[in-house]
């Protein structure tokens, strides 16, 4: 293993970088598949000042390796150096950074800092009570990550081995995360809401060996029955040998043969654990996601390119600087927690906040009471949480001292007029700068927001507005062209690998290739809509897919569906998003019964429970519709576009429903629907 060289900070590599003009001498091997000069690609910007936003901007598109070269080896501790920087085409789906270079991910962001400052807080656990927070160190960090890994080394977990992680937010699951990458195994996280099928169904499909969770999980004063899902997902899952079992409350579980206590076996493990030398595109994690089929896909992410990403966007997006005290409050179980509250704030040293509790509890001041209380500087939360604490007053925020905040930032949904400017003016007391970041669990990391920007740049309301380094888009219409110009919309495509982008679905590339690289072959499709405006920024329109967001959790409305079809009564049922005033968007399903059914009530009560069984609770469907038959094309294809529009739209125009296979269709269902919107008395 090789002594870490301490990091340097990213803000000197890019002036280093910008010193020479954006002309380094490319030190290493270039690209060996780049692609043409693709449009809405930033060219050579001449007039740009060197060092500014555009004329990196400029630099990481002409010329990557030149650019993202120097940032890896400077800001990552390697092993082995790599020899090429980048290996890339779309065309093929092939995309792999800094090949040949060998690293721990653990050691980057727990060892580097420990040799520094091993006393600085690494993590700030905001448990469920206020006031109880608990501070943790990078030497204890990294203590108990050495235990932990050497736990599941006991336990025949090995290199490459896959270990699911169904924990609440705390200290344990990060050092969860942070074992298995010592060891060179591959976590996957489940957001502790999903259900047990969704749990076994996401289990079988990585083929985990090791499950890790916790007796009980606490949220918003409530109790979580986490293990007693894990018994019942373990008992689907033949690859389990073993569960882990951690200690969140005093209660007991019952421990069947192959559970073990977590803080038992840790407590005889030597808290020192040699990290895995691991290759750059070795797996660091699987992260499930939906998609538009029903079953989600575990997108595969590797380990120099995504780690650089995050901590490079974590640092410029937010401008966070040492001291700062980083507060995400995003779930670990999501793309947003890995990335925001672990890989990136800890590679670079930083001090993270794990919020472990509910915006409203125990009422509609917490976040602001935690800001001030941790002296939080940077705020990460989703639009649904800002929408719903609006709504509860301004005093809950004027209660409390928020000039520890500079950043303020919202991801995960398009945020609306009133959230963002109630965000701005009421949190941000209108001088913190607020950042609207688009990205994706398949991204890695942020793409798109308003900062890194040119010095003091505008920011526009609502809008992600400007491209990361290294992130080209490219938007493209019906047919499959580029769309040149500005005050244009279409589909959000980008025609450049960057390196914190997902690698693969994990066991079927296939699935990969053909829902990112497909439709518009050479570009990856990110399954948004977005339009450039006249200034040439960029704004999110929203999915043009069938996934819909629900509070910024994603689902694929052909996941419910499959849920409902489970229903004996239910021969089909066809999902659509519609507008909802703090979700975002809620799920309404059309449903179509077998002549037998007696009472429909008890049959809309059931799929409801099914949902959340199969699924997780966000998923059920807030409105359930009985129709006699689904509006259907000749070829047999839902048209799912005509059931949004009779529900969200006041016009009497449906478009086109030439296709339909038969017409009089659309007034049964209008005449269900005007019937179903009547009061019930
Ligand atoms: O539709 C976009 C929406 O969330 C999707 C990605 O969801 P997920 O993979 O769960 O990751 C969420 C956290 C990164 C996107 O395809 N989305 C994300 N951020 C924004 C957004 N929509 C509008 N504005 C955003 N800022």
């Amino acid at each position: 293993m090789v002594v870490p060289r301490l990091g340097r900070s990213v803000g000197h590599l890019l002036d280093r970088l910008c010193r020479h003009s954006g002309l380094l001498a490319q030190p290493l091997s270039g690209a060996t598949a780049r692609r043409g000069q693709a449009s809405g690609r930033p060219g050579s910007n001449p007039g740009a000042p060197p060092g500014s936003y555009s004329a990196l901007r400029a630099q990481a598109a002409r010329e990557p390796a030149a650019f993202w070269g120097p940032l890896a080896r400077d800001t990552l501790v390697w092993d082995t150096p790599f020899h090429t920087v980048w290996d890339c085409d779309f065309s093929s789906g092939k995309i792999g950074w800094f090949l040949g270079g060998q690293l721990n991910v653990s050691v980057n962001c727990l060892d580097q800092h420990v040799q520094k400052s091993p006393e600085s807080v690494a993590l700030i656990w905001e448990q469920d009570e206020p006031g109880t927070e608990v501070r943790i160190t990078y030497r204890e960090l990294l203590e108990t990550t050495c235990r932990l890994a050497n736990t599941l080394k006991r336990h025949e977990v090995h290199r490459g081995d896959r270990v699911a992680i169904y924990m609440p937010v705390s200290p344990l699951a990060v050092a969860a995360m942070l074992a298995c990458a010592r060891i060179g195994a591959i976590h996957t996280v489940v957001f502790a809401g999903f259900s047990a099928e969704s749990l076994a169904g996401r289990i079988n499909d990585a083929k985990c060996k090791v499950v890790i969770t916790v007796n009980q999980g606490l949220r918003g004063g409530r109790v979580l029955e986490l293990k007693k899902i894990v018994d019942e997902a373990v008992k689907l899952c033949p690859t389990v040998r073993c569960v882990l079992v951690a200690h969140r409350t005093d209660k007991k579980v019952s421990m069947g043969k192959l559970d073990v206590v977590l803080e038992q076996e840790m407590a005889k493990e030597n808290p020192e654990c040699a990290p895995e030398s691991m290759n750059s595109e070795d797996m660091l994690f699987l992260l499930y996601t939906s998609g538009s089929t029903g079953t989600p896909k575990g997108l595969v992410h590797t380990q120099a390119g995504y780690l650089l990403y995050a901590a490079l966007t974590h640092k410029l997006v937010f401008d966070y600087k040492p001291g700062d005290v980083f507060g995400c409050v995003a779930d670990i179980g999501w793309i947003t927690g890995h990335s925001y509250v672990v890989y990136g704030p800890l590679c670079n040293g930083a001090t993270s906040v794990l919020f472990e509790s509910t915006p409203v509890y125990p009422d509609a001041g917490r976040y602001w009471e935690t800001v001030q209380r941790l002296q939080i500087s940077q705020f990460y939360c989703a639009p649904t949480a800002v929408r719903l604490l609006l709504k509860y007053g301004d005093a809950w925020v004027k209660k409390y001292d928020l000039s520890s905040l500079r950043t303020l930032g919202s991801v995960g949904e398009p945020i609306n007029h009133e959230a963002w400017e109630w965000l701005h003016k009421v949190v941000g007391d209108s001088r913190c700068t607020l950042v609207d970041t688009w990205w994706q669990t398949e991204t890695g990391g942020i793409c798109i927001a308003p900062r890194p920007s040119e010095e003091g740049a505008e920011i526009v309301p609502c809008m992600a507005m400007r491209p990361f380094y290294g992130i080209v888009p490219v938007i493209m219409d019906d047919k499959g062209s580029v769309m040149e110009g500005n005050g244009i919309s279409g589909a959000l495509c980008f025609s450049q690998a960057w390196p914190g982008m997902a690698r693969t679905i994990y066991g079927n590339h296939a699935r990969f290739l053909d829902a990112y690289f497909t439709a518009y072959p050479g570009y990856y499709f990110s399954g948004d809509g977005v339009y450039r405006t006249q200034s040439g920024y960029y704004q999110i329109t929203g999915r043009v897919d069938d996934v819909i967001n629900i509070s910024g959790h994603r689902v694929g409305t052909a996941e419910i569906e499959d849920a409902m079809a489970t229903h004996p009564s239910v021969p089909e049922a066809a999902v659509i998003g519609i507008p909802h005033d703090i979700k975002g968007e809620a799920a309404f399903a059309f449903i179509v019964l077998k002549d037998d059914v007696a009472n429909s009530d008890v049959v809309e009560k059931e799929l409801k429970s099914t949902v959340a069984t199969k699924i997780a609770k966000y998923a059920v469907p807030d409105q359930i519709l009985v129709v006699k038959r689904l509006p259907k094309t000749r070829s047999g294809k839902v048209m799912r576009r005509l059931l949004r529009k009779i529900v969200t739209s006041s016009s009497q125009d449906l478009g086109d429903t030439t296709t339909l296979e038969d017409p009089s269709v659309i007034t049964e269902i209008l005449n269900a629907y005007e019937k179903y919107k009547q009061p019930k008395c």
